[in-house]
């Protein structure tokens, strides 16, 4: 499986493994209503699809931090500026292709990359995304606070917010 950059040529692959996520496992919570906007959102810095013999079969981003809800609890807990931040989101791996090691490499994709530009991850995840907490947290991420977030469904979200592993090169981050 190659991990690479997506390109605007991957985005109907994206929202239609996108939909199998959410069939399978409720992640996004509510169909949006521009799954195009959803993936690929204004904040999105990067992302990165893992294709597989021509099928895409995960997929992850980096969202600027600096308009994002978890911006509060990610300064307090690591002391960092917005620059210094980045959010990992949209992390999907195809329902067919679980517990391969897939969901682990996308993550250290995004994350080697946000620690070469000096910025150290954070996330939020639904406190419901069971398989997604276990993977972060088999992974050293650390929850450092609770948010609640309206997306604007029947319901608001409760969320976990997590921040990575300290990146190796990153001495005397906290
Ligand atoms: C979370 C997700 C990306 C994990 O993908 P994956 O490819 O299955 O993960 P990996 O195989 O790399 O798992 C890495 C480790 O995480 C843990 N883990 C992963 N899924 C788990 C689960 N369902 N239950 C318990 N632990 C789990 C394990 O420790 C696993 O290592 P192991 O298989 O050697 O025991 C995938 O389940 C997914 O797409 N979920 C739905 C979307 C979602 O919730 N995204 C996050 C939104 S914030």
């Amino acid at each position: 499986v190659l991990i690479r950059p997506k390109t605007a040529a991957d985005e109907a692959a994206c929202i239609e493994l996108m939909r199998a996520v959410h069939l399978t496992d409720g992640y996004p919570r509510y169909w949006p209503a521009d799954p195009g906007r959803f993936v690929t959102p204004p904040a999105q810095s990067s992302a990165w699809v893992a294709e597989e013999a021509g099928t895409i079969v995960g997929h992850v981003a980096l969202h600027d931090a600096g308009q994002d809800p978890t911006l509060p609890a990610a300064r307090a807990a690591t002391n960092r500026t917005p620059d210094e931040l980045a959010v990992l989101a949209r992390l999907l791996v195809d329902p067919r292709r679980r517990r391969a090691g897939l969901g682990r490499r996308l993550i250290a994709h995004a994350t080697d990359s946000a620690a070469r530009a000096g910025r150290r991850c954070v996330l939020d995840v639904v406190k419901e995304s069971i398989g997604a907490i276990r993977t972060y947290e088999a992974l050293g991420w650390r929850r450092v606070d609770e948010l609640t977030l309206d997306v604007g469904g029947p319901a608001v979200l409760q969320m976990w917010v997590y921040v990575g592993p300290v990146p190796a090169d990153s001495s005397g981050a906290v």
